[in-house]
């Protein structure tokens, strides 16, 4: 059994990634604190690191949260995109950079992406864009972590259980069960692999 961080854990991809980390030790977190162990912020450096020095000793932090403003490109504004990449693309970097300093030998991120960046819909750009960033960061980074430290990434379609918030603006999309995610969540903490971007489509 791992002791697991999972930030975001409330939101409807924490609960996908709930389903997955069955076997472990659970540790919540998100920005409300709501029906969770801690209170976080990922937009905030000094937030991130006072969870991590709250938790204490874990072996994989796993990072749903990600907010994305959506809109057309020209009428997108700039605070639109400044939220979105402070959220889902520094956001999680800071996870990772501060996580460092913290997790255990051989420990693991895994992050979260979406499939838009693969297959484009309209208003989503600032999302295809981050998520895209989010997927080379990972193959990247994946290099430079230190003491046998793990990261991965999971690249999902819409989950089934949000298909009612998304379904009309992506028609032609078939949702995939929270369940089948979560095992993507399972592989990258349990599993060995590293720098990986887990695609979940279906
Ligand atoms: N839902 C899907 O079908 C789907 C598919 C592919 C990819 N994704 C991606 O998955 C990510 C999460 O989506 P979701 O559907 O799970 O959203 P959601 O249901 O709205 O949940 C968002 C979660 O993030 C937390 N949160 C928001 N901002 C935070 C911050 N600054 N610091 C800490 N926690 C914060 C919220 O906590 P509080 O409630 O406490 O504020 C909540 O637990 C997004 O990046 C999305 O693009 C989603």
């Amino acid at each position: 059994m791992k002791t697991v961080i999972l930030i975001g854990a409330q939101g409807k991809m924490g609960q996908a990634a709930l389903s997955g980390l069955k076997q472990h030790r659970v540790i919540t977190a998100s920005r409300s604190g709501d029906s969770c162990d801690f209170q976080v912020d990922i937009t905030d450096k000094d937030s991130i690191k006072q969870l991590f020095k709250n938790v204490g000793d874990f072996d994989a932090v796993v990072n749903t949260v990600g907010h994305c403003e959506y809109a057309p490109f020209q009428t997108m504004t700039d605070d639109q995109w400044h939220t979105t990449i402070q959220s889902k693309l520094i956001g999680q970097i800071n996870v990772v950079k501060v996580g460092i300093d913290y997790i255990k030998d051989s420990g693991s991120f895994t992050l979260i992406s979406g499939i838009l960046n693969v297959k484009p819909i309209p208003q989503a750009i600032a999302d295809a864009t981050t998520s895209g960033a989010i997927d080379t960061f990972v193959k990247c980074v994946a290099n430079e972590l230190p003491r046998g430290i793990r990261i991965n990434v999971v690249n999902p379609t819409v989950l089934e259980e949000a298909w009612d918030i998304y379904g009309e603006m992506m028609p032609g999309f078939q949702p995939v069960p929270g369940q089948l995610v979560g095992k993507a969540f399972e592989r990258s903490v349990d599993g060995f692999i590293t720098g990986q971007v887990l695609f979940v489509d279906a």
